[in-house]
């Protein structure tokens, strides 16, 4: 079986972070158009909670998890995510992309947030198909505190524990990582040597904001796995990444 390409829609480039549960739907649509425009097709597609998830994992306070949380409130997490990722298949769908969706709900359990098991078999016949699995950051039925909020970045991690992954591409909103101003083409993992270069974004973050992304990351890196960080928001970088040529972004080595 062949290698495959994940590529993480980050929240952040395919919501509106000025506007609670509104899809960037030209942004979500130009990218898919980049990912048809590749020609790739061994690809995984994993898309984050935006203005979507943790917005409401936020406005309903659900974090940390309490065994007396609202069940309302956690059926209503899912199905705000089962609403996003339903504009992302269906955005993939018009560029030509047989996209086919695993909630992380009904495929992962986790254990203090971390993906303990990851049902893979349908995902990967999926892909042996032809068709393009979608998977996302989403609640998750947990063994340690009954239910858990799991990133993006963390099924990432589990996905590739898992299957033969050569490249992650993160789309985020920013260029990559930035040292006085300029972009770091390249970030070494080992020493945690970017934590300078970190930020706090200004929306509403229920996972940990990008400290979080790259310590979910960091094994890949150690594996040896291909790791980049683009900006999902400027034309064209997606589609020169996923060809494997020069764009702008940070690449994060060991
Ligand atoms: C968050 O996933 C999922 C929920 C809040 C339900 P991510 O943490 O991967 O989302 P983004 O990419 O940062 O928005």
């Amino acid at each position: 079986m062949g290698k495959v390409t994940v590529v993480k829609l980050g929240g952040s480039v395919v919501t509106r972070k000025d506007k609670p549960f509104t899809v960037d739907e030209r942004t979500l649509k130009r990218l898919c158009e980049e990912i048809a425009a590749s020609g790739k097709r061994r690809l995984v597609v994993i898309h984050g909670g935006g203005s979507f998830g943790h917005q409401i994992v936020h406005d309903l306070r659900l974090l940390p998890p309490s065994r007396s949380a609202d069940r309302i409130g956690l059926a209503k997490v899912v199905k705000v995510m089962d609403d996003l990722s339903s504009h992302v298949v269906n955005a993939m769908i018009d560029s030509g992309l047989p996209g086919v969706l695993f909630p992380t709900f009904a495929v992962a359990v986790s254990r203090g947030a971390r993906v303990k098991d990851l049902f893979m078999k349908s995902a990967l016949m999926a892909l042996e198909m032809g068709l393009v699995p979608v998977m996302r950051g989403d609640l998750c039925c947990d063994e340690a505190t009954g239910y858990a909020v799991v990133s993006g970045d963390v099924v990432v991690e589990a996905l590739a524990r898992r299957a033969a992954v050569e490249k992650v591409i993160m789309c985020i909103d920013r260029d990559g990582l930035e040292s006085g101003g300029k972009v770091l083409p390249c970030v070494r993992m080992r020493d945690r040597s970017y934590e300078g270069a970190l930020w706090e974004g200004e929306a509403v973050d229920v996972t940990g904001g990008m400290r979080h992304k790259l310590e979910a990351l960091r094994p890949l890196a150690k594996k040896g796995t291909g790791l980049l960080l683009i900006n999902g928001r400027r034309a064209g970088r997606l589609l020169a990444a996923l060809r494997g040529g020069r764009t702008v972004g940070t690449e994060l080595r060991w």
